[in-house]
C-alpha cells in the first residue's frame, strides 16, 4: 500500500527529535547540569493566596531546587498564614517559615514589589487586577508568573502590551498560566498539524463547557468593593465572564494552532441559571474569523446539571484532530476516520513544567516572556464577549485599536461604594 503524505510525516515524526523529545531530553540535561553546579538561589512572593496561588507555588517548590517561599501579600491577611502553613508542611526546606513579609489589604502587593529580597512573584489574584500587577511587578524588576487571563478589557491589553515591551528590554522573565502549551499531547498534537498530518486547516469546534460554579453570597456588612472582590467571578471587570477566566485554555490553544488572531466575533447568548446579582452570562457560542477564510465555532457554558464537554477539534483537508483537555489526549484521523495518531499527556506534569520553564530562564539569563501571546488570547476572549454581549459582529482591529473599553473602577477602595452594572443585553449594551 502507498504511504499517504501524513503517513510519511508521521514515521518522520517519530523517527526525528520532535519537540517533545527535545523537551524531555532539555529536563534531563539541565537536570543533571544543575545538579553539578551551584544553583542561583531564588526567592518568591505570591501575591493572591487563594487556591491557585497555593497550587502554583507548590508547583514551583515541587518541581525546582534552590527556591524559597519568602513572602505573600493578600486582601486577607488569614490567606497569607494559611498558604504558608500549608505550603511548609509539603516543603519545609523551602519556606522561610520565620517570614514576617505577609502583607494584607488592597496595596499589599506594594511591599513584595518594593522588596529587594524577591526576586520571583505569582500573580494569583482574580484576573481584573492582573495588567496593573504585572505592569507594576516589571517596573519593579521582579521576574514573574502571571495566572490566565491576563486582561480582561481593551485598557488591560494596552498595558500588558506595553508591560512586555518593557520586559524584553529588562530582560524580565513572564510565563503565564496557559499550561496546555506546556503538555506534551498539546505540543506534540500542533507539531503534527503543522507538518501537515490534516493537510490545510479549514475550521475549529472549540467547547469549555461545565455544570456550576461557584458563588460566595454577600455576608452582613460587606462594602459593595468587598463582596465583589469575593465573589469575583461573578464581576466582570474581575472575571471578564466564563469566556475569559475559564474559556481562555481552548481560546489560546485554537489561536497558537491558528498561528494568528482573529479578524472577528460574531456571537450569542444568554443567561437564565445565574444568581440574580451576577453579570455573568449561562453560555454562549462565538463565531471566529480567521485570517485565509479559516473558522472557528466556539462554545462555553456553565450550567449546573448539564454535561461537561472541553476539547478542541481541528478539522484539515486530509483529516482532524481532537485535542481533549486535562488526561484526555490528542488523536489524528485520516478523511476516512481511521486513527493514524495519538498522544497522551498529563495536565499535572504540564502544571510543573510551566515552573521549571520559569526559574531556568531567569537562572539561564535567556528569559521567557509569554505575556503578548496570552494577551492576545485574552483579548479573543474579550472580543468573543463583546460581540455576545452587544449583539454586533466586532473586529480585532476596533478591539485593539479604537475600543475604550475600561472595566477597572476609577476610584477603589475596601469599604467603598461600587454599583454593578448589571449584566449586558444584546441590542442595549454598548459597544465601545
Ligand atoms: N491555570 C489554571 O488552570 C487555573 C486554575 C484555577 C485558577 N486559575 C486562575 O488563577 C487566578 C486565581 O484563581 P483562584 O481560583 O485561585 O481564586 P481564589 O478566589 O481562590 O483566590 C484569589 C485570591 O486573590 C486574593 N486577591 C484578590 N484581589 C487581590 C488583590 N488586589 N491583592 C491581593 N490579593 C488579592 C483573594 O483574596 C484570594 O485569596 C484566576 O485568574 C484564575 O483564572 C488558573
Amino acid at each position: 500500500m502507498q504511504k499517504t503524505d501524513f503517513q510519511k510525516h508521521n514515521r518522520r515524526g517519530f523517527m526525528s527529535t520532535t519537540a517533545v523529545a527535545s523537551l524531555a531530553a532539555s529536563t534531563m540535561v539541565h537536570s543533571a547540569t544543575a545538579a553539578k553546579s551551584e544553583l542561583r538561589p531564588l526567592r518568591l512572593a505570591v501575591i493572591g493566596c487563594g487556591g491557585r496561588g497555593s497550587g502554583a507555588i507548590n508547583d514551583s517548590l515541587t518541581i525546582n531546587d534552590g527556591v524559597t517561599l519568602v513572602a505573600a501579600a493578600d486582601l486577607r491577611l488569614e490567606n497569607c498564614e494559611r498558604l504558608f502553613k500549608s505550603i511548609a508542611k509539603e516543603h519545609p526546606d523551602k519556606v522561610d517559615t520565620q517570614s514576617t513579609k505577609l502583607y494584607s489589604g488592597l496595596d499589599g502587593y506594594k511591599q513584595i514589589l518594593s522588596d529587594p529580597d524577591v526576586d520571583v512573584v505569582f500573580l494569583t489574584t482574580s484576573p481584573g487586577f492582573r495588567p496593573l500587577m504585572v505592569q507594576a511587578a516589571v517596573q519593579a524588576g521582579k521576574h514573574v508568573f502571571a495566572e490566565k487571563p491576563v486582561c480582561v478589557d481593551a485598557a488591560g491589553y494596552q498595558l500588558c502590551k506595553v508591560s512586555h515591551e518593557l520586559a524584553e528590554k529588562n530582560k524580565t522573565a513572564i510565563v503565564t498560566g496557559t499550561q496546555y502549551r506546556r503538555q506534551i499531547n498539546y505540543i506534540a498534537a500542533v507539531e503534527q498539524i503543522r507538518k501537515g498530518a490534516i493537510g490545510e486547516i479549514i475550521n475549529i469546534t472549540a467547547r469549555y463547557c461545565t455544570g456550576g460554579i461557584w458563588y460566595r453570597p454577600r455576608k452582613e456588612g460587606m462594602s459593595d468593593t468587598e463582596y465583589q472582590l469575593t465573589n469575583w467571578m461573578h464581576f466582570i471587570w474581575l472575571s471578564g465572564d466564563q469566556i475569559c477566566e475559564q474559556a481562555v485554555h481552548n481560546i489560546d490553544t485554537f489561536n497558537w494552532v491558528m498561528g494568528a488572531n482573529p479578524l472577528s466575533a460574531y456571537a450569542s447568548g444568554g443567561r437564565f441559571t445565574r444568581p440574580s446579582d451576577s453579570e455573568m452570562w449561562d453560555s454562549m457560542s462565538v463565531a471566529y474569523e480567521y485570517p485565509n477564510g479559516r473558522t472557528v465555532s466556539f462554545m462555553c457554558r456553565q450550567i449546573p446539571g448539564s454535561q461537561g464537554l472541553n476539547d478542541n477539534v481541528i478539522y484539515g483537508t486530509e483529516g482532524m484532530c481532537q485535542i481533549g483537555a486535562a488526561n484526555s489526549g490528542s488523536r489524528i484521523f485520516d478523511s476516512k476516520g481511521t486513527k493514524i495518531w495519538e498522544k497522551d499527556g498529563k495536565i499535572k506534569d504540564a502544571y510543573r513544567e510551566e515552573h521549571r520553564a520559569l526559574i531556568e530562564s531567569i537562572r539561564n539569563e535567556t528569559p521567557i516572556i509569554e505575556l503578548l501571546q496570552t494577551a492576545d488570547s485574552s483579548m479573543v476572549g474579550v472580543l468573543g464577549r463583546v460581540a455576545a454581549y452587544t449583539g454586533k459582529k466586532v473586529t480585532w482591529d476596533f478591539m485593539t485599536t479604537q475600543s475604550t473599553l475600561d472595566l477597572f473602577p476609577k476610584s477603589l477602595t475596601w469599604d467603598g461604594a461600587l454599583p454593578s452594572k448589571g449584566h449586558a443585553v444584546p441590542g442595549k449594551t454598548k459597544l465601545i
